[in-house]
């Protein structure tokens, strides 16, 4: 049998030969003490790291990567760490998502422009996870990812917290005078006292859990918290795992294929995972050249019910989720019952149900049996009509049953700062039928697609009692939130969508089963008012929200930028290997 031959690798055009180039590619890297022999043709893996400070989920990932490199070496490698720009969900403005697109494009770049055979993906906060597998995608080469993993549940009086959760309750106890400024301080300790990403089933846990459905990182990467001992481990594993992958030639396209996105989508509904997983999952697929859609959210996830009794949806949090079985056990589950592509090749080299065919479930509260789930119909509703002729988003599982078909009087809000001024107007013409329209805060709009689209209810009807309401927006919503709350519409209102069109007083009918979105106004006097309409948008504030408004695309696209999204000829041409 002859062997196989090993691919040949990029970073000997750098650091192979005798020439002058050859000579100063290796001399300034001797300048940190690299001896001889890392340059002796052992593969060369970037651990892209997205540790910062200002991102608090991910502060603890230096650390983690010192395991990866020394797995890189323990395999016969050599690890380069390089930094990549970190947005913070919790500490960016105006929104983590304006800078998604960015951080792409500097990972991108960075990989084309240096000499790595494989790259180590460091990542954790929300949109950190998305950002750098976009990045990695467009350039195939053989890609790991390593979660920083959440943090331990949160505890404050006696109770378990999850991240977000307890907030807007405690802001208001604090207001009312019920809570002190010292118990204040004191839930503001105890809901995050340690390292790591929001413990709910919020974006941060949702694309952790799809880099390992897709195949892109170890089992339980999702889910170990991240001061478990056994992170560090799987990090050590990783690093060994990622040499092994460009020994063997296996890039991303190779496991990121149809059938993993598939996989993917119903894993997301089995987990009653974000909405914002369907904007990330197509923006990578289409950077890979994968034709995924918003239809295929719906055809995938509509029958598959949510195991996972896991908040916002449930009760629990990721350190249960993790004791109890973690993934796998859901994957197992899943593929038990003829869901998933199983053959979906992993970055182990094992298929995705070698992987977890063996998988155990230890608490049946937590991971809840095929024929008791925590809701029948997880996974994500794509709305389609005449108000969202590209499609708008729902989540079934955590929106009220009673409004699943409704009709109902619109009151408009032309942006955010319209909706804060008029929400809590006692003269507001809104009852508990009618429907919240917030516009003007998609993807150009709002540059970056603010997450205020579960916008609170009016006070009058929450002193009523009324604890949801229908609520239509372009805008996105935090994987922590929920309610009956239709997002993404497409085109969005600054695109020149349908929603802009919308007036005070209009009837809306939402039929979720159905998947409608209707406006009930007649064709003619949507013709009149589109003729009538002019779009005003908001001043952006740098050059690059300028770039941003110019080149993203909508929300059924995944809000890349179109010139992020490589034809199939381009494909063909990505870094050479
Ligand atoms: Fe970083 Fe939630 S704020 S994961």
């Amino acid at each position: 049998m002859t062997k196989k031959k090993k691919p040949e690798l990029r970073s000997r055009q750098w650091y192979g030969g005798s020439d002058k180039s050859a000579f100063m590619h290796r001399s300034w890297m001797k300048n940190q003490g690299m001896p001889e022999d890392m340059f002796d043709g052992r593969p060369i893996i970037g651990i892209c790291n997205t540790w910062s400070e200002m991102t608090p989920c991910n502060a603890h990932l230096r650390d983690l990567a010192e395991r990866v490199k020394m797995g890189v070496y323990e395999a016969g490698g050599f690890p380069i760490e390089f930094p990549a720009m970190s947005a913070s969900e919790s500490q960016t403005r105006p929104t983590a998502m304006l800078h998604r697109n960015l951080a792409a494009m500097e990972v991108e770049e960075s990989i084309r422009a240096y000499p790595i055979d494989g790259i180590v993906l460091m990542v954790g906060c929300d949109k950190t996870t998305p950002s750098l597998i976009m990045g990695a995608a467009s350039c195939d080469i053989p890609t790991i990812v390593v979660s920083g993993g959440p943090m331990l549940n949160g505890r404050f009086q006696g109770k378990t917290v999850g991240s977000g959760t307890s907030v807007f309750q405690w802001t208001e106890e604090m207001r009312a005078g019920k809570m002190s400024k010292q118990e204040f301080l004191e839930a503001e300790a105890g809901h995050s006292r340690s390292p790591g990403s929001c413990m709910t089933m919020g974006t941060a846990s949702t694309m952790a859990s799809m880099a390992e459905i897709l195949g892109l990182a170890l089992q339980q990467n999702a889910v170990i918290p991240a001061v478990d001992s056994r992170r560090r481990v799987l990090a050590q594993q990783s690093g060994r795992q990622i040499v092994d992958l460009v020994h063997k030639g296996i890039t991303i396209s190779q496991i990121c294929t149809h059938d993993a996105f598939k996989n993917a989508i119903i894993v997301n509904a089995a987990i009653g995972g974000s909405t914002n997983a369907a904007l990330h999952l197509i923006a990578i697929a289409r950077r890979l050249g994968i034709g995924l859609s918003l239809n295929d959210w719906d055809k995938f996830g509509r029958e598959i019910p949510t195991l996972l009794d896991l908040m916002p949806s449930g009760r629990f949090l990721m350190e249960e989720f993790y004791y109890a079985g973690g993934l796998p056990a859901i994957i197992r589950t899943l593929g038990e019952h003829g869901k998933l592509a199983k053959d979906a090749l992993t970055v182990t080299t094992k298929s995705i149900w070698e992987n977890n065919k063996d998988a155990k479930n230890w608490d049946k509260e937590v991971i809840r049996e095929w024929d008791n789930p925590l809701t029948t119909s997880g996974g994500i509703a794509v709305l389609r009509g005449n108000l969202a002729p590209r499609g708008a988003v729902l989540k079934p599982s955590a929106a009220s049953s009673h409004l699943f078909k409704h009709r109902g009087k619109a009151v408009v809000f032309n942006n955010i700062e319209e909706y804060k001024q008029r929400i809590a107007d006692p003269e507001l013409d809104v009852d508990k039928n009618s429907i919240l329209v917030l516009r003007n805060c998609g993807p150009k709009g709002y540059p970056g697609m603010a997450e205020v689209g579960n916008m609170g209810l009016p006070p009058k009807l929450l002193a009523k009692g009324i604890r949801d309401m229908i609520r239509i927006s372009d805008a996105r919503m935090s994987g922590t939130a929920y309610g009956t709350v239709i997002l993404h519409v497409a085109p969005e209102a600054a695109d020149g969508g349908p929603l802009a069109l919308v007036v005070e007083g209009d009837m809306i009918d939402v039929d979720i089963e159905a998947r409608v979105l209707h406006l009930d106004v007649s064709d003619e006097e949507l013709a009149r008012r589109r003729a009538e309409l002019t779009i005003q948008l908001p001043p952006v504030q740098s050059g690059y929200q300028q770039l941003y408004r110019d080149h993203v695309q909508q929300a059924d696209l995944g809000c890349d930028f179109d010139f992020s999204i490589h034809s199939s000829e381009l494909t063909k041409q990505r870094v050479s290997h």
